[in-house]
């Protein structure tokens, strides 16, 4: 941290895509108000999870970052909580048959309310409003009134984002007995064909939890298996609510964001000498840095330096986002940096920022396919590159919705007004992502068995 450092130093560097509150005097109250509310996490929390990124960044653990586009009030429950948190832990248990190594799993949730946009205003029949930029900032329903920020909001986010964390920790350490039933998570699985290869993975999951029970190593009722480690992450775009929620961590006397576990800098906010880098740069939580196709190597050598200039490990995660078809144009210049650099970086490939498309039907949609190509041409270029594929970083939910198409129950754009409930951008289905996570997983397993036989030779 730079001496100058503070946690108000961004408010005299350019921001964008924050709102203009039509009232100063309510946003300083409410500042007031969540400056004296307890952090939502703690420093020594985040103190493991850096440490836990670090083994990602070497290979010794594997990343699974998923939640919602954009956490919505209306939408908030104690069900959707499980089953998001439920559908991660079945990913991370097939991703670690692929792996052979442990999975680190980070939530898009308890914080991930604040939305960059492309444009600042929206248009329906002829009448403009100002953007929704997520609940915590103004309302999504189109009307003037609930268009206008309101910072009242935060305080709401906060609560929400308490409640839900509670909630979260009660699940991660009271255990979750049905975990284990590996076989019933596929019965909603309907194309055969390619069911019948998830369902012998699944198998073959199932046989090791029923072989290490019987063996006593590790039964159904251990505490390795029903209790773990769920952290939570967003997107530190609404600054005053950052810095409200900053502390100090009494055992470092360093500055830490109490707001969520990990944060990350957004694609549209990463400016070297913007408001949004220089809060990152000064607190100790393990940061993300969204790379799209307009990172430049001179940008990305900046933003490493002034991130991580101790070159810490676990600190700097890099979510590469630029969309199927075009990783082979931009990830290999970043990795030369990386490497030119010595920069200890998790590599971890987000294959929803650059597949977002608009449906026949007027649906914002992600085919599954172009998710699934992203995540391939990731690993594809690691692999040339000998360099870590660390992890993936998921739009997804526990719910039944249909907002992205295909996958094995083959949804289809006629589809997608079933259930299409985001608030923001189109989310994998349960059913999709731990899809996603049988192929990812097999992914792996090929990669595992690569460099065994590499280091056979
Ligand atoms: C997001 O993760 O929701 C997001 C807006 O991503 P990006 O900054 O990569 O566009
Ligand atoms: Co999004």
């Amino acid at each position: 941290m730079s001496i100058d450092w503070n946690k108000a130093s961004w408010r005299s560097l350019p921001r964008i895509q924050m709102p203009d509150y039509p009232s100063k005097s309510e946003l300083a109250e409410v500042e007031r108000t969540l400056s004296k509310y307890p952090p939502l996490v703690f420093a020594g929390e985040t103190r493991t999870l850096k440490k836990q990124l670090e083994a990602v960044s070497k290979g010794e653990a594997f990343l699974l970052q998923g939640g919602d586009c954009a956490e919505s009030f209306n939408e908030f429950s104690a069900d959707s909580i499980r089953d998001t948190f439920k559908v991660m832990l079945q990913m991370a248990m097939v991703l670690t048959y692929g792996a052979k190594v442990p999975v680190v799993k980070i939530g898009r949730i308890a914080g991930q309310f604040a939305k960059p946009r492309s444009a600042p205003t929206e248009k329906i029949n002829e009448v403009e409003l100002p953007i929704y930029r997520g609940d915590i900032i103004n309302g999504l329903e189109f009307n003037k009134e609930s268009r206008v920020p309101d910072p009242k909001r935060m305080l709401q986010a906060y609560t929400q984002s308490a409640a839900s964390l509670n909630l979260l920790r009660a699940f991660s350490k009271g255990g979750f007995a049905d975990i284990n039933h590996v076989h019933s998570w596929t019965l909603g699985f309907t194309d055969e064909e390619r069911a019948s290869r998830y369902r012998d993975m699944a198998s073959r999951i199932q046989d090791s939890i029923d072989f290490m029970s019987a063996a006593g190593v590790s039964g159904s009722n251990s505490s390795e298996l029903n209790s773990v480690d769920f952290y939570t992450s967003h997107e530190a775009l609404l600054l005053e609510y950052e810095e409200a929620l900053a502390r100090i961590d009494s055992t470092t006397g360093l500055p830490l964001a109490g707001s969520g576990h990990m944060i990350w800098i957004g694609d549209r906010t990463r400016q070297p000498s913007g408001a949004h880098v220089e809060f990152a740069k000064g607190v100790q939580n393990p940061i993300g840095l969204k790379c799209g196709p307009s990172t430049t190597v001179e940008d990305l050598k900046l933003l490493l330096s002034i991130l991580n200039p101790q070159n810490e490990g676990g600190r700097v995660t890099l979510i590469a986002r630029f969309g199927a078809g075009k990783v082979q144009d931009y990830l290999p210049k970043l990795i030369k940096c990386v490497k030119e650099e010595g920069a200890k970086v998790v590599w971890c490939c987000d294959p929803m920022h650059g597949n977002t498309i608009k449906s026949i039907s007027g649906y914002k949609t992600r085919t599954f396919d172009s998710v699934l190509k992203e995540v391939k041409e990731f690993f594809e270029i690691h692999r040339l590159e000998n360099t870590v594929p660390g992890g993936v970083h998921f739009e997804m939910t526990g719910q039944d919705v249909t907002e992205c198409t295909g996958g094995v129950r083959d949804i289809t754009d006629e589809d997608l007004s079933d259930r299409y409930h985001t608030a923001c951008d189109p989310r994998l289905n349960a059913s999709q992502a731990l899809e996603l996570a049988f192929l990812v997983s097999e992914e792996l397993a090929r990669l595992k068995s690569n460099q065994l036989n590499a280091e056979k030779v």
